[in-house]
């Protein structure tokens, strides 16, 4: 861990990405990288009070409902009701409490409620998508939803995203939010996915699956997964580099 100091005196820790661990910023199969990568090392910045001190998006602003994307509208949506949860951990296993995790996806029939999303699939007037919540003193989130489904994509002729969930978690400062995917178990189009297959760590990739709980499930109600995002070291989650739309 290093620190980076800003012109205010404070300093926000950085700790470095382990190269093989994370994808690469430029990874041809993944199109997209080819013309956003950058051709230039990285020039460290400076940081400023803002970046350093937030603000922060606190247990304040996020209320129960954000947590449940099936009663955000009038009627619940269509589709597998689930249950998504874990813990967030650091790289010594110790529990990461009160920090903002924020999820996006598709609804069950594969499609985004945002405007460059035209793809031939009906919309859900039930489901938005979107949810936060902040984990718990143990590092423990948990979120309760519908399963998305599997979208067609630009990257190549007949792509298929497999069905995901975006997340996207903030540390103590906007400058170290990380975004990365949570994926359902035993997906048919992984192998075909340049995204997964970026990470170059197949036991990274695999740590993105998340695992069916039948502990976790409720009886007549809903099917559960788990999934645990681990933010740094040797076993840390693949992280994208940059938030991604797909
Ligand atoms: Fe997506």
């Amino acid at each position: 861990m290093t620190a980076t100091e800003s012109r205010s005196g404070l300093s926000l820790p950085h700790y470095p990405l382990p190269a093989d661990v994370h994808p690469p910023h430029l990874f041809p199969d993944y199109r997209s990288t080819v013309s956003r990568s950058p051709s230039q090392p990285p020039l460290a910045l400076r940081q400023e009070l803002t970046e350093v001190t937030g603000p922060l998006l606190g247990q304040e602003r996020v209320v129960p409902l954000d947590s449940d994307l099936t009663q955000q509208h009038d009627y619940e949506p269509i589709g597998q009701r689930i249950i998504v949860s874990g813990q967030v951990l650091d790289s010594d296993g110790r529990a990461v409490p009160d920090t903002l995790i924020e999820i996006w996806q598709a609804n069950a029939a594969g499609r985004y409620r945002h405007e460059v999303d035209r793809w031939p699939a009906p919309l859900d007037a039930n489901f938005s998508g979107l949810g936060r919540t902040m984990t718990d003193s143990e590092g423990r989130y948990r979120f309760t939803t519908i399963k998305p489904g599997a979208y067609p994509w630009s990257n190549h002729y007949n792509a298929w995203r497999p069905a995901h969930i975006h997340f996207s978690l903030f540390g103590r400062a906007f400058v170290q939010r990380l975004v990365t995917q949570m994926y359902f178990p035993d997906d048919p189009l992984f192998l075909y996915d340049p995204i997964k297959n970026s990470i170059p760590d197949p036991e990274g990739r695999e740590r993105l699956v998340s695992s069916f709980s039948l502990e976790q499930t409720e009886a007549d109600w809903a099917l559960a997964f788990s999934w645990d995002i681990v933010l740094r070291g040797r076993d840390a989650t693949p992280f994208e580099s940059e938030v991604d739309a797909k």
